[in-house]
């Protein structure tokens, strides 16, 4: 069992778990059509976003190989709702964990999902012990690709075609960093 405490603190942000009053920020965000863009979903109408947010708020703790955190990521003073970030452990065996973010639009290009990102391969790293992270994206979706490398990841595969997503054949781009790594730098 892996209980983290909350809220998680960096120099601008509060990484806390969902709340039931969430509902609104869900919509707003995963609503919007530029955000799924490079996603295997549609926008989400109220009734996704309620099936979403009902995943995330347990989403606060690991059992379980599979499982995952599912955390808000809000501004630390105002606690304004700006995303998300999500880290799964994947194998409990092998220690392999997987990161991903997303940021509204609003809010977009300040650094958050860096610095959100950060915190949760800090997370995964100093207090889950996992030894390798894994972050997955389209190759077209060039914002998610500079945040894995601002976060020290390293390019370890680039799959052609390997997914067909809303109509067309895309590629997937394979970013990871090991504990070793991350504690060098
Ligand atoms: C990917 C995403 C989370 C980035 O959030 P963000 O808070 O803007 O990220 P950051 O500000 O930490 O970093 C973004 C970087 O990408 C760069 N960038 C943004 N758009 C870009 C583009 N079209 N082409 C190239 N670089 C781009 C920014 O300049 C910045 O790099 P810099 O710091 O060197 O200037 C956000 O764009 C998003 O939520 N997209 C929709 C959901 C999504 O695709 N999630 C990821 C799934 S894998």
């Amino acid at each position: 069992m892996f209980a983290p405490t909350y809220p998680r603190l960096t120099g601008r942000l509060r990484i806390r778990p969902y709340r039931a009053d969430d509902l609104d920020s869900v919509m707003s965000i995963f609503g919007r059509a530029d955000v799924s863009r490079y996603l295997n979903w549609e926008p989400m109408d109220r009734e996704a976003a309620t099936a979403l947010l009902e995943r995330r708020l347990k989403q606060t703790r690991i059992e379980h190989e599979g499982e995952g955190l599912g955390l808000v990521v809000a501004e630390r003073e105002t606690d304004r709702f700006v995303g998300e970030v999500v880290l799964r452990l994947m194998s409990e065996a092998s220690r392999q964990g997987e990161i991903g973010w997303s940021i509204h639009p609003d809010a977009q290009g300040r650094g958050y999902a860096t610095e959100a990102a950060r915190e949760m391969l800090r997370l995964g790293f100093e207090e889950l012990g996992l030894h390798r992270i894994v972050a997955e994206c389209d190759p077209r979706n060039e914002a998610s690709i500079r945040v894995m490398e601002k976060l020290g990841m390293r390019r370890e595969a680039h799959h052609l075609e390997a997914i067909y997503l809303k109509g067309e054949w895309v590629g997937s781009m394979v970013y990871a960093i090991l504990a070793s790594e991350w504690r060098a730098a």
